[in-house]
């Protein structure tokens, strides 16, 4: 089994998390691995991200990536910060290059048939897939799953908690994203550990 295999086996929901402040890095990835999901996505979206990769990553038991990678700059820094895999919302020629050299676990956005054939021809065959919901849904994924029949999954982006399980339940699935699990605005610790339970006691 490959790395990246392993990681999106290892929990049924891999939170997306848009932290602003580093202050709060640690006791997020302490609540969500509390509940059980121990593999946390931090997007590049902030200008904390990079110092709450390096923050989270010394919480026990957190594995810990860096998503909304988008070029092999942006891939470097994020090695750099010690992120253990690596999440995009596409497929770039030189980005998904530099990943696969680095050898580095990498997971792909792509949403359609042309996206995955780009990635198998560098050896990929683990995507997420994105814009899940609005690229057409369960719907969608079926039908572009079945051509690639070796190929597997992580769907995200309009996942909820009530919606997650039907996704989880496709046999190309082995894991879907989503911000759902971190609100907006100050932390709720407390709840989000009993969020991160909740999405972790869903089967995959
Ligand atoms: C992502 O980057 O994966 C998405 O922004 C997450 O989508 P969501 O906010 O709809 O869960």
């Amino acid at each position: 089994m490959s790395r990246i295999d392993e990681i999106m086996r290892t929990a049924p929901v891999i939170p997306v998390l848009v932290v602003e402040d580093v202050a709060m890095a640690r006791p997020l990835a302490e609540a969500l691995v509390k509940g059980g999901l121990t593999v946390l996505e931090v997007t590049l979206r902030t200008d904390a991200a990079l110092d709450v990769i390096r923050e989270m990553k010394q919480v026990e038991g957190a594995i810990v990536g860096a998503g909304t990678v988008t070029n092999p700059q942006e891939l470097e820094q994020a090695i750099e910060a010690g992120s253990e895999f690596i999440v995009s919302p596409g497929l770039t020629e030189t980005l998904g290059r530099a990943a696969v050299d680095s050898g580095i676990p990498f997971l792909p956005g792509t949403a359609n048939a042309g996206d995955i054939m780009r990635g198998l021809d560098l050896g990929l065959d683990r995507f997420k897939f994105f814009p899940a919901t609005a690229a057409g849904g369960i719907p969608a994924l079926k039908s572009l799953a079945a051509p690639f029949h070796k190929v597997r999954f992580c769907p995200t982006g309009g996942i909820t908690e009530d919606t997650a399980s039907d996704w989880l339940a496709m046999d190309s699935v082995l894991c879907c994203g989503g911000s759902w699990l971190v609100p907006k605005g100050s932390p709720d610790y407390v709840a989000i550990a009993e969020g991160a339970r909740r999405a972790a006691a869903l089967a995959a």
